[in-house]
């Protein structure tokens, strides 16, 4: 399984942090925050990594990361993503690298308390279809919204402003060889992006979506409440924990 990290976009909701930079860049206390995600696909075993960044600064991720000597890594891939097409569109740039293989997909101001070693091994052995992992929140209208009946996911809805549940959709998911055309497929939303909803929605209707709970806090950081939030987590415990 290969890893796609997806750090482009503009960041128009940490204005004027963002004005000069790229969110990923970012302090999230003692490091960027792109190093977290690096670190969470590192710990499941994953170090075929390629980063899709865009927007201001972009050059700087090869300063900053290089080859991904400190994560262990000897070679990292890069890409860029023009514009903002939304993160369905951003993954669909690592189709050529990706070659038929499954990937895991991680968004790169995404950061968890522990690790994605189990869910990781779960699709392994599931060997096709999609997994998503899911955490209970007291705003889900700011996510994407699961419902769930039984285990199973019915459909997930992008930022409802009546919630079906508390179960958010977080930023981290696996998806088979299949990802690639079913991207190909999409229609641009309303706010004009290809939606990383719409291409789980369509594994969900094809029966063949799997869902986890994540253990350990998550958030994402792409908001002044939730960045503030990801680095007082991280300074009271630090993240990526691998037990
Ligand atoms: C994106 C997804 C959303 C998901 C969230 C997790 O939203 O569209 O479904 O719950 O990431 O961080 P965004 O933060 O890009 O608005």
């Amino acid at each position: 399984m290969k890893g796609v990290i997806l750090a482009g976009g503009l960041g128009t909701r940490l204005f004027p942090l963002t004005k000069i930079t790229n969110k990923h860049l970012l302090p999230v206390y003692d490091r960027p925050m792109i190093y977290y995600p690096i670190q969470t696909l590192v710990d499941a075993g994953i170090d075929d990594i390629m980063i899709v960044t865009g927007g201001r600064k972009s050059g700087d991720f090869l300063s900053l990361l290089g080859n991904g000597k400190e994560f262990g890594l000897k070679h990292l891939n890069y890409t860029y993503q023009e514009g903002e097409g939304g993160i369905a569109e951003a993954l669909g740039l690592a189709r050529h690298w990706a070659q038929g293989d499954s990937v895991c997909v991680v968004l790169g101001d995404n950061l968890i308390e522990k690790n994605i070693i189990a869910p990781v091994a779960a699709f392994r052995k599931q060997g096709e279809g999609a997994k998503i992992l899911l955490k209970e929140v007291d705003d889900p209208e700011r996510f994407g919204v699961a419902e769930v009946v039984d285990g199973k996911v019915l459909r997930i809805i992008e930022k409802p402003s009546e919630p079906v549940s508390r179960m958010a959709v977080i930023g981290i998911y696996m998806y088979d060889g299949q990802v690639w055309d079913i991207i190909d497929e999409l229609k641009p939303s309303e706010r004009g992006e290809l939606e990383i909803t719409d291409v789980n929605n369509w594994y969900i209707d094809q029966g063949s979506m799997t869902c986890d709970v994540m253990e350990g806090w998550w958030t994402d950081a792409g908001t002044f409440e939730s960045l503030y939030s990801a680095a007082t987590r991280v300074a009271q415990g630090g993240a990526n924990h691998k037990d």
